[in-house]
């Protein structure tokens, strides 16, 4: 199968070749015409055929420069003078996600951060991954950057030593007779699930509490990746509790990544187009922002409007770690149902990192996204979703204790199920004042 890149290459390799072939038998407008075709239609498979992905930078999204200042300038001033709140916890326990499956190959490693921490991510020559505290306890180098692996351990770039990926302990040590039992690096309970890497934390080193649920249509290969978008946030990981609110023109979530995952509808021909409209249709929308949308289909084309309805309920025991919220979007044309536009969405969230969109949709299938909240620092987000709202968790301040109306219940029942997720222990920002600035 060709990918995007290799097809634009043999389009453009096979364009030059006839050019050059006929160069004599046609003119310069000729030659301008076929050039300029032979990018477009590899512009075009690239389009329509490669996994979308759109991916910012810290300051790239959600801070006003002015007076001239650069964006970096202006995102350093925000959070330097910003008030924080009274702010829950900054980790809350729970899996988050530190990479995707696709992004480490068999005997590589990767240095990450994540939760404040740098970690080593490595894959053994058995297929397995694991996640080390990055820091050789020897003499400091990151095991991350430049460690070689070797079967299932990881070997420190400076003086050789090999710890191992299960519990992180120190097998070998080249120029040693023994190894003192306490050598050792922190190993991170790690699982692979649904195509990402996900790391557990919790803030007294206990085991996991739950596991992060397989979809089937993801393992099969039925659904496939089509795309991603990720940006970061400025903000504390709970602001995601706005989700919730009734009113969707204002929802908006903090997430680390989102991939969006589609079905295989029964006519297979047009899988791969179908496919990418879906995804193109999604990351657009995300990204503008359905309010934005609706408010121009209100003003300009006052015939069609679009209505739905969310509900958000936590799951009982032995799920109290989930919670689902259910939202129906119908579109009217004329004041009737037009259900080739209706999008039902079951949105399941699993901890404090972890959340589900399923969508279901008469004409383009079913489908997932997958949204993952993985804390970098203590107030910063690596995050997905509608653009625009950057802005608003950039500039924002947490409020303990909110101004709220009746409509806003679930905001209160969403505090009150996040706060399993925090423990006596759990981290708090003024441990870690001086990591603000990037
Ligand atoms: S610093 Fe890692 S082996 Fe010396």
């Amino acid at each position: 199968m060709f990918t995007g890149n290799r097809f634009a290459l043999i389009v453009v390799g096979v364009g030059a070749v006839l050019v050059l072939q006929y160069r004599d038998a046609l003119d310069s407008t000729v030659c301008v015409i076929a050039g300029v075709s032979v990018l477009a239609v590899g512009w075009l498979h690239r389009l329509l055929f490669s996994p979308l992905e759109v991916l910012r930078s810290p300051d790239d999204v959600g801070y006003i420069a002015e007076n001239g200042r650069s964006k970096a300038q202006a995102a350093n001033d925000v959070r330097r003078r910003r008030k924080t709140g009274e702010l829950p916890p900054v980790y809350p326990n729970g899996w988050y996600r530190v990479l995707d499956s696709q992004l480490l190959e068999r005997g590589e490693v990767k240095n990450v951060t994540v939760l404040g921490e740098q970690v080593a991510v490595f894959r053994g020559q058995n297929g397995r991954v694991y996640v080390l505290d990055a820091y050789c306890p020897h003499l400091g180098a990151n095991l991350g950057v430049g460690g070689r692996v070797v079967g299932g351990c990881l070997e420190c770039p400076f003086h050789g030593w090999q710890f191992r990926g299960d519990d992180g302990k120190c097998v070998k040590i080249p120029y040693a007779e023994k190894v003192p039992e306490f050598a050792k690096v922190r190993s991170w309970p790690t699982c692979e699930v649904n195509g990402q890497v996900l790391v557990w934390f919790h803030c007294d080193g206990e085991e996991p509490h739950w596991t992060v649920p397989e979809h089937e249509e993801v393992i099969k290969g039925e659904w496939v990746y089509r795309g991603r978008t990720e940006h970061f946030i400025s903000a504390h990981i709970q602001a995601e509790e706005v989700l919730l609110l009734p009113n969707f023109k204002h929802s908006r979530k903090n997430v680390s990544q989102e991939r969006v995952m589609v079905t295989s509808p029964p006519y297979r021909r047009f899988l791969k187009m179908q496919q990418t409209l879906l995804t193109w249709l999604t990351c657009t929308l995300r990204a503008l922002s359905v309010e934005w949308i609706c408010r121009y289909m209100k003003k300009s084309w006052g015939f069609l409007r679009h209505e739905w309805k969310a509900q958000w309920e936590p799951e009982s025991e032995p799920n109290q770690h989930c919670s689902q919220m259910l939202v129906n979007h119908v579109f009217k044309v004329f004041g009737h149902d037009w259900h080739l536009l209706d999008v039902h969405v079951v949105a399941r969230q699993v901890g404090p990192g972890v959340v589900f969109l399923l969508f279901n949709h008469s004409f383009l299938g079913r489908g997932l996204i997958m949204q993952c909240v993985t804390p970098v620092e203590p107030l910063l987000q690596c995050v997905s979703h509608f653009e625009r709202d950057v802005t608003i968790w950039n500039n924002k301040k947490y409020v303990s204790k909110p101004l709220l109306v009746k409509e806003d219940s679930a905001i209160q029942k969403h505090r009150r199920w996040y706060s399993q997720f925090y423990s006596e222990n759990s981290p708090r920002l003024q441990y870690q004042r001086d990591t603000l600035d990037f």
